[in-house]
């Protein structure tokens, strides 16, 4: 006699990319795992790890090639689940930030399916994590914000502008195509020397970095090539980078402090 299907979902954050960021809980749902969804943002290296005979399903979304609506998931979701038992859905990141995680766990729960979650380290901490960038710094700044630069209607996140004028780190997720604009919106706030970076692929072997001020971060991006993924990372706590000081050598004015040895950002300029 055949066992019974039993359908369940588990919502699982793979993480920025690296395979040793994903957690235990991860990695134990892959080896479990029946089917494996996964977005575009999860590296090769982590589906490597799910169990050997799963099927692996890319259901990938990049902005300018959606291969499934995010409505076919939903059903692609349920469907597997009823015919082949333990689906992992598979995320960049954490599926709970910009990871549309909520729309598919409530779909599921509309045909009774249990649905597990297991966050993930999110791009918007790890990844200036793992430059040595902190997202917050006591004595540098009291929050951060997390902003998507691209809302449903293509326009620019009114909250960019509010974060703008605040104190706070702001990190931006899928801004990249509109860097030249964000910069413009911080400049308008009075921030165009403020400490900004761009990391794509962070975690990753093709990990990129380039380091600027809100005035020169577009143009130097431009010159690297803006085409991955990354995160923007707009604030203080951007100085801090190990490599900051010697990327703004450019054009590096030193003041009295900094002859002395005691570098801080605010004498640098970009
Ligand atoms: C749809 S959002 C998903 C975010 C994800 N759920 C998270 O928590 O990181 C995709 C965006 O996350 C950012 N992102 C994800 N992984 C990244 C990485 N390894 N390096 C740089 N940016 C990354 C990029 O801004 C990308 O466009």
């Amino acid at each position: 006699m055949n066992t019974p299907i039993i359908p369940k979902i588990t919502l699982v954050g793979a993480g920025p990319g690296d395979p040793e960021l994903l957690t235990i809980k991860a990695w134990k749902a892959l080896q479990q795992a029946d089917v494996v969804l996964y977005d575009a943002l999860v590296s090769e290296e982590v589906l490597d790890l799910a169990r050997p005979g799963a099927i692996l399903v890319d259901v990938g979304k990049r902005a300018s090639k959606h291969t499934h609506p995010q409505e076919d998931i939903n059903w692609m979701l349920v469907e597997y689940a009823i015919n082949h038992g333990h689906v992992v859905r598979l995320k960049g990141g954490d599926p709970f930030v910009f990871g549309r995680g909520y729309e598919e766990m409530a779909h599921a729960a509309m045909f009774g399916i249990k649905v597990d979650i297991v966050p993930g380290l999110s791009s918007c901490i790890a990844v200036p994590g793992l430059q040595g960038v902190p997202v917050t710094c006591r004595g540098v700044n009291e929050s951060f914000w997390v902003v998507t630069g691209t809302t449903r209607s293509g326009t620019i996140s009114k909250d960019i502008e509010l974060a703008a004028q605040s104190t706070a780190t702001t990190i931006i997720l899928m801004g990249m195509r509109k860097l030249g604009d964000i910069m413009a919106i911080f400049a308008a706030q009075g921030k165009k020397d403020t400490p900004a970076m761009v990391v794509q692929n962070g975690s990753t072997a093709a990990e990129k970095v380039v380091l600027g001020r809100v005035h020169n971060l577009a143009e130097r991006v431009a010159l690297a090539d803006a085409s991955s993924p990354g995160i923007i990372v707009v604030g203080d706590v951007v100085a801090l980078h190990p490599e900051f000081a010697s990327a703004s050598l450019g054009d590096r004015v030193l003041s009295e402090s900094q002859k002395t040895g005691k570098v801080t950002h605010e004498h640098i300029t970009v």
